[in-house]
């Protein structure tokens, strides 16, 4: 017995399924035209939001039987408004744009808002708003700007929620659903266990007899596939192979090795690959440009090990521990945008997939779902909360540069962030180089803002945030840590190399010992350490230390880490003979990703 999220193409429609997983009901995406045949078993249906507007000659087709097989319904913003449409109510377009925070006068605390306070805090995105609800409707809450935020028909039990419950900054979202969840009377048994079995039968339908050769990097997502699959088809018709791309940590090979040793599996097939790594992005500095590069060096390589094993491609599919942000991320499902291209995502995988030649037993999972598997199948501990570590590795963590400074629009930016900057006691320069953000649900290249001076978190933080939402030239704002004070330093030419992998390699491992040492190593979910080439000799480069916090990594904070910590990094990494400048990336998510690039 499950609850149906019905995809009409929203960022979070996989984050609803993720949420009531999470509640240990179960919960499947199905498409808007699924037929009630197909629904069996569904105790209750999800609408999901999307970003078409109800007037949308191409909003997507649904199946209007839904609405009348006597099941619970929630919709949510979208959701809510093509029910209340469909139902004899009227949507007004555009009227009111409430995007981010909002109170929720809660004028009803029954159905989904039982429980509720009177004033609740809500996540809004939306343009149009129901503005005449059908008929057996009555209103449950409210915004300021927003009169029917939250709608029901009690006799039906079909709800309508225009703002988001799936995010956590919708305080109370969690509850909301499991009222949703309650209602509907769908019991709240199901465990990784279920999602491991339904697998297994899909697994063997797809592959019919034939192998899996599977990409194992060594992080949890690969790892728990690896498993996963050895347990569903037998070691014979597994292999793992893990490539050391030359972009990897310090002695991760040996370390993969070792920890997937102890789980207790021996089909992995290990191969140097870092010379033809690094010929493939030699010379490149746009990230997306590398990406793609090192992605499709991936099965190149897969190929060559293919044939010195002397194994027949037709015979081995290929496997990857695909989660499902990497998809939406890389611009994978009908309406999202490409931020950046996974290296599981390139053009050349995306022809295997549509073949049907991919097996990726966990492409519909979250990050916390992966680790719960993984702890189910005895992963050990260590290898589970490992921090996320991505396929390009150190490639999109170390920046490149033609040395030529790439300054369009930015000298008229740089008097407005300096007067920004000045109602802090702060200074501010708009950096020479550029690294990725999401914004707006897009994509923006764009500057990093370097300050300095004396100042707290709290005021950091605002500071950042004003800098990012006032100037578009600016998406990432980075604080010096040392040395003060500041070298005058310009961008010097730098391209991907030994030298500097290693560089980078030596500070990355110094920043995590330091978060271990410090009892940080959980606190933080994700630490990257990133080289930019600014330089006051030409020969020096900096880092940027970039710890986030976050659980579903579509959206991060920045983490405040003690000052005990960030001093005593800060001392060693300037001690290490090549570095001059140590940064602390303090941007939220969005506006900037978690990796530079
Ligand atoms: P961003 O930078 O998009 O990162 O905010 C979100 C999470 O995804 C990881 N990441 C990747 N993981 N292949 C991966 O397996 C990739 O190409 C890739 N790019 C980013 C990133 O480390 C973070 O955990």
């Amino acid at each position: 017995m499950s609850i149906a999220v019905l995809d009409f193409g929203g960022q979070y429609a996989h984050l609803i399924a993720n949420r009531i997983r999470r509640l240990h009901a179960y919960a499947r995406i199905c498409s808007p035209r699924v037929s009630l045949d197909e629904l069996k078993g569904v105790r209750g249906l999800i609408l999901s939001g999307g970003p078409s507007s109800v007037y949308d000659p191409a909003q997507p087709p649904y199946n209007p039987a839904l609405f009348d097989a006597g099941l619970p319904i929630l919709g949510l913003c979208y959701g809510h408004q093509l029910l209340c449409q469909h139902l004899g109510g009227q949507v007004e377009p555009g009227r009111t744009r409430e995007f981010g925070a909002a109170r929720l006068q809660v004028a009803k605390g029954e159905g989904v808002l039982k429980d509720l306070g009177p004033e609740e805090r809500v996540w809004m995105s939306h343009q149009d708003t129901v503005s005449r609800l059908p008929e057996g409707f009555e209103v449950l809450g409210s915004t300021d700007d927003c009169a029917m935020a939250a709608v029901y028909d009690p006799a039906r039990r079909i709800y309508g929620l225009q703002f988001h419950p799936e995010v956590s900054h919708t305080v109370k979202g969690m509850a909301i659903l499991e009222n949703f969840v309650a209602l509907c009377g769908c019991p709240r048994d199901w465990t990784m266990e279920h999602y491991l079995e339904e697998q297994a039968e899909q697994i063997k339908k797809q592959t019919a007899g034939r192998k899996v050769f599977l990409l194992v990097s060594g992080g949890v997502d690969s790892s728990v596939a690896f498993l996963m699959l050895n347990r569903i088809l037998g070691e014979d018709r597994v292999l793992g192979l893990h490539i050391d791309n030359g972009f990897m940590r310090h002695n991760e090979t040996a370390l993969v090795r070792r920890l997937l040793a102890d789980s207790g599996f021996a089909n992995l097939h290990v191969v140097d690959a870092s010379a033809e790594f690094l010929a493939a992005v030699e010379g490149i500095v746009e990230p997306e440009e590398k990406r793609r590069r090192i992605g499709a060096q991936f099965l190149h390589t897969r190929d060559r090990a293919l044939a010195e094993l002397k194994l027949d491609p037709e015979e081995w599919l290929l496997g990857q521990g695909t989660l499902y942000t990497d998809t939406i991320e890389s611009g994978g499902t009908a309406h999202a945008a490409v931020i950046k291209t996974h290296h599981n995502r390139v053009d050349l995988i995306e022809k295997l997939l549509a073949e049907g030649k991919v097996v990726e037993p966990l492409a519909q999972l979250y990050k916390d779902e992966a680790r719960e598997l993984g702890e189910q199948l005895g992963l050990p501990h260590h290898l589970v909360w490992r921090h996320p570590f991505p396929g390009p590795g150190l490639a999109v963590r170390a920046l490149c540069s033609d040395g030529q400074a790439d300054w369009q629009g930015v000298e008229a930016a740089q008097d407005q962030a300096s007067q920004i900057a000045a109602r802090f006691g702060l200074q501010v320069e708009i950096l020479p180089l550029r690294s990725v953000g999401v914004q707006g649900d897009g994509r923006t290249y764009a500057h990093p803002a370097l300050v300095w001076g004396e100042a707290d978190w709290p005021a950091l933080e605002e500071l950042s945030t004003e800098l990012t939402n006032a100037l578009p030239q600016i998406n990432r704002v980075v604080y010096l840590l040392g040395p003060v004070p500041r070298p005058a330093q310009r961008l010097k030419e730098a391209h991907l190399t030994r030298q500097r992998l290693d560089l980078l390699r030596q500070a990355d491992s110094l920043a995590m010992e330091a978060l271990e040492r410090h009892g940080l190593m959980q606190e933080v979910t994700q630490m990257p350490t990133v080289l930019v080439p600014l330089s006051s000799d030409g020969i020096q480069e900096s880092v940027v230390l970039r710890p986030i916090s976050t659980d579903d990594f579509m959206t991060a904070r920045f983490s405040a880490l003690p000052p005990a910590f960030v001093g005593e990094i800060c001392r060693q990494l300037l001690a290490v003979a090549g570095i001059e400048a140590v940064f602390y990336d303090i941007t939220h998510k969005p506006p900037g990703t978690v990796e530079w690039e």
